[in-house]
């Protein structure tokens, strides 16, 4: 048993290495729902009829070649992978499925959206993710199959008959990205059966753990926390909507490289979603975001992909760490001015630079780092990564915090060892 589980451990690490070294994805909901533009969950929230719903299918015309324009940003902003839905809560396959009619190929588009898909990622170099809803608010026997036995056996059938044809007829696909086990248990989707169809299928593939199975990896949604194992943080541009919604707002740049910088500190990954427009074009906000992450990741690059251990450090408002060997990144995203006081490290500092640039002075007393001679404002407005090398693995120097104080004020109880991104 024992040597079985290690064998299995040692071919999911084998599976997960590219996985690891990846840290930025791009994620795109695209379908039937962006071109009502008001969330992916649109049809749910507002109650649309099955049949209401189902004429959408008929209005989608989107332009040939979006997909080529996403995987062109993606590449270009310095992510290593796509995952794209190929078919969310709604019911939609966007691809040309042999077991349904509510389908790309058969309804408005006509044409396959998935094959167009995975083209345009292996064209761009990115590894292929698949995301595939297991609910489904259009198949008959969707929500019925929870209490009536014949409708889950059709229903079970259609769910890992869909799953087969995405991983049968696309060619290799890297991560099949499970959503939603609502309204299911695991023993009723049959998900070791279906781990097992996967595997089978694209015996290199990962899968994450939606399917009510640990799955290969972790999925933090809307939040940045480590797991003790791989994981990957999925989170949107826009405020609160996977899909294309005029409505919401946006986040900023800044907060995207902040995404970044709290994913490589744990050692997970970002998977930042783009909401494509109905014809498949992309939002001129999350364009920007894009644009600008890859234009910073062209100067600070290494502090986010060649990371070498998780920081377990505590909050400073000023800036947080990244590690690479005895190398701290200084992510300092709140520029306080010509000084800066770099706290938490217990190690003699052998030097102070900017990362790609001059050195910095600084002077170490047993308590702080103080850098002092900086310019006033900050050098690069999204965040200014200062390279601090040390004696040493980077240790964690204690605070008042973790001698108890909070603790006994009853404000803090979290582990000692809780990761701080
Ligand atoms: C959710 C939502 C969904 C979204 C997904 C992305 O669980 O139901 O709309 O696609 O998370 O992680």
């Amino acid at each position: 048993m024992e040597n079985n589980q290690s064998a299995e451990s040692l071919e999911r690490s084998r599976r997960l290495e590219w996985f690891r070294k990846a840290r930025f994805g791009m994620f795109i909901h695209w379908g039937l729902y962006s071109i009502i533009g008001r969330h992916e969950w649109v049809r749910e929230h507002e109650r649309w009829t099955t049949s209401d719903y189902a004429k959408i299918a008929d209005l989608w015309h989107p332009e040939m070649g979006a997909p080529r324009k996403w995987a062109k940003l993606a590449a270009e902003s310095g992510c290593k992978y796509m995952v794209m839905t190929t078919k969310h809560h709604e019911g939609f396959c966007l691809w040309d499925s042999a077991l349904t009619d509510f389908c790309a190929t058969k309804k408005g588009p006509g044409r396959d959206l998935v094959a167009e898909y995975v083209e345009a990622c292996r064209e761009y170099g990115l590894k292929v993710g698949l995301y595939y809803s297991l609910l489904d608010w259009n198949h008959p026997d969707g929500i019925r199959s929870k209490w009536d036995g014949d409708a889950r056996k059709r229903f079970i059938e259609y769910t890992h008959g869909l799953i087969r044809e995405l991983l049968t007829n696309y060619g290799k696909i890297d991560i099949l990205w499970y959503d939603v086990p609502y309204p299911l248990t695991a023993e009723e989707w049959e998900s070791e059966k279906m781990n097992r169809m996967v595997l089978k299928l694209q015996p290199d593939i990962i899968y994450n753990n939606r399917n009510q199975t640990p799955g290969d990896f972790g999925t933090p949604e809307q939040h940045i926390v480590a797991e003790d194992r791989m994981w990957e943080a999925c989170m949107t541009t826009q405020i609160l909507s996977w899909g294309h919604m005029p409505l919401d707002g946006w986040r900023t740049p800044r907060e995207a490289v902040d995404m970044l910088r709290q994913v490589a500190a744990g050692c997970g990954n970002l998977l930042l979603n783009i909401g494509p427009k109905p014809d498949g074009s992309i939002p001129a906000e999350a364009r920007n975001i894009f644009e600008q992450v890859g234009a910073w990741l062209k100067k600070y690059g290494d502090s986010i992909f060649n990371v070498t251990d998780p920081v377990r450090f505590r909050n400073n408002l000023v800036g947080m760490y990244t590690m690479r060997d005895n190398i701290l990144y200084f992510h300092v995203y709140r520029w306080p001015g010509s000084e800066i006081i770099a706290s938490q490290i217990q190690n003699k500092v052998k030097s102070v630079r900017f990362m790609n640039g001059g050195e910095i002075k600084f002077r170490q007393t047993p308590d702080q780092i103080f850098m002092y001679g900086l310019p006033e404002t900050a050098p690069d407005p999204l965040t200014t990564v200062i390279e601090i090398e040390v004696e040493g693995k980077p240790e964690y120097r204690p605070g008042f915090h973790d001698l108890g104080g909070f603790n006994k004020l009853g404000k803090d109880l979290r582990p000692p060892d809780t990761l701080f991104l």
